[in-house]
Formats: structure tokens, sequence, C-alpha cells
């Protein structure tokens, strides 16, 4: 038997001390949550992904009647910008949202299924892409790449 261990870290940061652009990309992922369509969960989620040469691309959550045809902010995002032909350009993605029962001052973190896209856009870009994680308000956490921080035994086809 072996035994492998994987270490996971993540940083947290407040607002202010991150770059001015990241500022702004998260602001631009809050601003996209304005136009998410989200009727049934009322979970307004933006995103913006920022392309090596400062070009930041929003997306968001857009839900349907028939639920599983909706699609998460994470996915829209790198999906109009791969529509772009930028995907091997991107170098972050903020990811924030908002609800209306509260105040969300936390972050919230990508799902699976964003995780394994954001992944494949990963070795698309090859560099890691930054991804940065709040809420409505509060706390920053910034996890400096997907494979080694959001989804490490990642599925890949072996042919
Ligand atoms: N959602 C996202 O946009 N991103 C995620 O990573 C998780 C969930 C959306 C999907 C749905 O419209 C709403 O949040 C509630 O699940």
């Amino acid at each position: 038997m072996k035994k492998i261990e994987l270490q996971i870290d993540y940083e947290i940061y407040q607002a202010h001390e991150l770059s001015q652009e990241e500022q702004i990309l998260l602001e631009k992922a809050l601003n996209a949550t304005f136009m998410s369509y989200a009727p049934y969960s009322q979970f307004y989620v933006g995103a913006a992904v920022q392309l090596r040469d400062g070009t930041m691309i929003i997306g968001n959550n857009q839900e349907n009647a028939a639920y599983p045809s909706g699609i998460c902010a994470e996915r829209n995002a790198l999906f109009h910008v791969g529509a772009l032909g930028k995907a091997s350009e991107i170098v972050a993605i903020a990811i924030r949202a908002r609800t209306p029962s509260l105040t969300l001052n936390q972050p919230i973190f990508p799902c699976g299924a964003c995780r394994q896209v954001m992944l494949e856009y990963e070795q698309l870009a090859s560099n890691p892409i930054k991804v940065l994680m709040q809420g409505e308000t509060g706390d920053v956490l910034v996890a400096k790449g997907v494979e080694n921080f959001l989804l490490p035994l990642v599925f890949r086809l072996i042919k």
C-alpha cells in the first residue's frame, strides 16, 4: 500500500489588498449578477474572465423552466471566451453571487461541472487560471490555479 497526500491551499484577501485589475474583475463579476436570469433559485451568480491583454469577458447563470437546461455563470463566461476563440488567453476568473434573502458576505465556490470546464480551459491557456471568489461583500478567496487547488485527480480522456 502506498499513501499519497495532496495539499490544497488558498489565500484570503480583503478586496482592497488586491491589484486594481483584480478589483475591477471582481466588480465586473458582481455587475454580471444583475443580468443573471435566475427566477427559480433567485441565486444570482456572475463571473468575469480576464485575458492576457487585460480584456474582461462576463457571464452569468441563465436558468430554464426545464431546470437542467440552464447554465452556471462560470461556464457561461468561459464558453463565451471560447466562442470568441480566446480560450488560450485566459489568466483569471472572478466569481460573485447575490441572493435577495440575505447579504451574502462569504464567497461561493464553483460547482464540480464548472471546475471540470475551468480545468480544460486552463490546459488550453497553458498557465494556471487564478480564481477569485467573493459573495456580495466580504473576504475574497483566491485559488492560484484550477488543477492544483480546485480539482486535483481530474477526469481525462485516455486514448
Ligand atoms: N450556479 C452557478 O452559476 N455557478 C455555480 O458554480 C453553482 C451554481 C447557479 C446555477 C443555478 O442557476 C443557481 O446558481 C442555483 O444553483
